[in-house]
């Protein structure tokens, strides 16, 4: 196993990241809240294409959570992460601890308005100011030259996206494409939570995607009633609640009544203790 080395307060962090900067090469940072998966390691690869340094943060950030949701029961197996990060190219991992992250007396949020209106930011209130906060603090610690997000979160990809373009950040965000099960089911660390028979109803998400992409394809330019056979698909799942299913314009993460140009269909569905998102892109043209 690659000997991974671990970085746990901001002023060492600094100090790497200034060295490796003054040495000429270039940083690379995934963001995630550990228990890694392979889509994780697909942005760590990614990261690895295209960074000298591969730096790989796991913090579960307390902030983005609301208080009746999962913070407490978030899987974590940091010795695992960490032997997945060496074998998989990362070169550090930055696992700051929340009170390093939030000092007492800490008081500064980044907010994002308009893209976070719909979809996950309408159903999880503060969850988008909990990321977009700990993404910036993330990016002036690790001090990346790219950083790389998933599409499966594609609305907190275009959050920070549009974070990093109106605070004039210095870091190129790249999003890399959803991996999934060989059902479709998008990986997720919250799929540890399904049981058996919610593992086996949770294909339905990517189903009623599919649905949606061959409705368009053959023609379908209705959002009601894309979302509607989407919904109607779900809803034969029993043990499958619905928190939304939405189509928003992929520039402003606006819903669309009539379909045109470049579509995000995206929904969260809950199924026990896990919330599962998904989404995908389509084109009318
Ligand atoms: O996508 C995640 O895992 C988290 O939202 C992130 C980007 C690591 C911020 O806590």
């Amino acid at each position: 196993m690659a000997d991974v080395k671990v970085i746990q307060t901001v002023s060492e962090m600094h100090r790497v990241a200034d060295q490796i900067r003054a040495d000429g090469l270039q940083i690379g940072l995934v963001p995630t809240m550990g228990f890694l998966h392979e889509g994780h390691l697909s942005l760590i690869g990614r990261a690895r294409r295209c960074a000298d340094r591969v730096v790989v943060s796991i913090f579960v950030n307390p902030t983005q959570f609301g208080p009746q949701e999962d913070l407490e029961a978030y899987p974590l197996d940091f010795e695992r992460d960490r032997m997945l990060i060496g074998d998989f190219g990362g070169d550090l991992i930055y696992a700051p601890d929340a009170e390093e992250m939030y000092p007492e007396g800490y008081a500064s949020y980044v907010d994002v308005e308009g893209l976070t209106r719909h979809l996950c930011g309408a159903s999880r209130p503060g969850h988008f100011r909990g990321v977009t906060t700990v993404v910036t603090k993330l990016f002036a610690a690790v001090k990346p030259h790219v950083a790389i997000f998933g599409q499966k979160d594609a609305q907190q990809a275009a959050v920070i996206r549009r974070m990093a373009q109106d605070l004039n950040l210095d870091v190129e965000v790249l999003v890399s494409p959803t991996i999934r099960e060989v059902d479709g089911l998008a990986k997720s660390s919250r799929n540890f939570y399904l049981s058996p028979e919610e593992r086996q109803e949770a294909s339905v998400l990517y189903q009623a995607l599919q649905k949606a992409k061959c409705l368009v394809a053959d023609g379908e330019r209705r959002a009601d009633v894309v979302i509607g056979e989407m919904r109607e698909l779900i809803e034969r799942r029993p043990l499958a609640q619905i928190d939304y299913i939405e189509a928003v314009d992929t520039a402003d993460l606006q819903p669309m009544e009539e379909f045109s140009g470049e579509i995000l269909l995206a929904l969260a569905v809950q199924f026990g203790k896990a919330r599962l998102i998904d989404n995908l892109v389509v084109h009318t043209a």
